[in-house]
């Protein structure tokens, strides 16, 4: 144990998050799960690194794991990757007490858990995330699924998994813009609930950039602390789990224009928490000096902090196929202060005056 396990409370389906090196997986499913086969879903590029340390460390605690591998990347997760792998394992003769393993990043996460929820109508899922992304936010909460044409995530099911353990040591291996990505998330659990976390970031960025296994470990677990509080209040985003869209509305509009592969997720939701800070100077519920403070730490971690290649006009019109739109207004995430986030609905014209500063530079309007 790294740092201390966190608990995501959710009744009889309440799960642990472990914070570990992946050796110990086999140990901490053991404690928890009874002992039989498993079966490790990995892809094309983790698989290589981790899928027999993995499989060793499963076995040394006495269980048969097996091993399926997907293919790798966003552009796979979809429908057919998910039917092929509910196919495998059934004919892999899982039974509903088989725990699958899911080991990879969000998309994997993403994908293997939405197959396990769905394989004979739910088999125990066991999320071990290796991206700074998938530890600080996609395999904690429950939400699975794969990509339509209309658009991300639309397919998919809540299913909790049984739970997740954090193999801290893979980050030693991530590609540096993927853990950078993993920070603009990380920022953005610092802001909604952490003064701890974005004081930590401030003093200490440095050591989350040298990839620093217990100063990373620490800044997971705030992070994982401030989502799981959220999700066990608000399991399906019917009211306060929305804040953990802090940063995703003008993210997302960001990542539309510029299309998708050209600048990371994180990246856009560093640039989207600039612009919705600025929202709420506008409602004069802040002076600038959050903004401020935000923008500062986005570029000491070496994130962008705008998009000054895009228009405001561009970026509204890019939000208007949002998802989180709801009869007709569209409801924002935007921090007042840390910790004092405010979902609300916002006009076009509110937001394309926020959108201006980051598709233009301040000091030119
Ligand atoms: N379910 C949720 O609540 C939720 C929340 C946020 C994001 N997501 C989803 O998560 C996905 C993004 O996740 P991601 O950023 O982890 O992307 P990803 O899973 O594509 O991983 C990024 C890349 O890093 C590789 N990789 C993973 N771990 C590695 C390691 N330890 N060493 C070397 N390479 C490694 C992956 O194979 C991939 O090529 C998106 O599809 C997004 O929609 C889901
Ligand atoms: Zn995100």
């Amino acid at each position: 144990m790294i740092v201390p396990t966190q608990t995501v409370r959710l009744g009889d389906r309440s799960y642990d998050v472990v914070f570990d090196a992946l050796s110990g997986l086999g140990a901490a499913l053991a404690e928890r799960r009874r002992l039989g086969p498993c079966v490790i879903v990995t892809n094309d590029v983790v698989g290589p690194l981790y899928a027999e340390a993995a499989a060793a460390s499963l076995r040394a605690a006495g269980f048969t794991p097996s091993t399926l591998t997907l293919p790798d990347g966003e552009a796979n997760k979809t429908l057919a990757v998910w039917s092929g792998l509910v196919e495998a394992l059934l004919a892999r003769r899982v039974d509903r007490h088989t725990p699958i393993i899911a080991l990879g990043g969000g998309v994997t996460g993403d994908v293997v858990g939405f197959a396990a929820a769905s394989a004979l109508r739910g088999l125990p899922l066991v999320q071990v995330p290796t991206t700074l992304l998938a530890m600080v936010d996609s395999s904690v909460g429950g939400k699975t699924g794969v990509n339509a044409k209309e658009g991300k995530n639309l397919i998919g099911a809540f299913y909790q998994p049984v739970l997740v353990y954090a193999a801290m040591d893979t980050l030693a291996t991530l590609p540096d813009d993927e853990l950078r990505c993993g920070l603009g998330e990380v920022v953005k659990h610092g802001v909604i609930d952490s003064e701890a976390l974005l004081s930590g970031l401030e003093r200490d960025g440095a050591s989350l950039l040298a990839r620093d296994p217990v100063a990373t470990a620490r800044a997971v677990a705030e992070c994982v602390r401030v989502k799981a509080a959220i999700v066990s209040q608000d399991e399906r985003e019917e009211g306060l789990r929305a804040i953990l869209n802090l940063g995703h509305t003008l993210g997302h509009a960001v990542e539309r224009c510029l299309g998708y592969g050209a600048i990371r997720h994180g990246e856009a939701v560093g640039i989207g928490i600039v612009a919705e800070a600025r929202l709420a100077e506008l409602r004069g519920e802040a002076d600038g000096a959050f903004r401020a403070r935000i923008t500062t730490l986005l570029r000491a971690l070496g994130l962008p902090v705008d998009c000054p290649s895009l228009s405001a006009a561009e970026l509204v019109a890019a939000t208007g196929m949002d998802k989180k739109r709801a009869y007709g207004t569209l409801r924002v995430a935007y921090p007042i202060e840390c910790g004092r986030v405010r979902l609300d609905a916002v006009t076009p014209e509110e937001l394309h005056e926020a959108a201006l500063v980051i598709s233009a530079r301040e000091e030119d309007r």
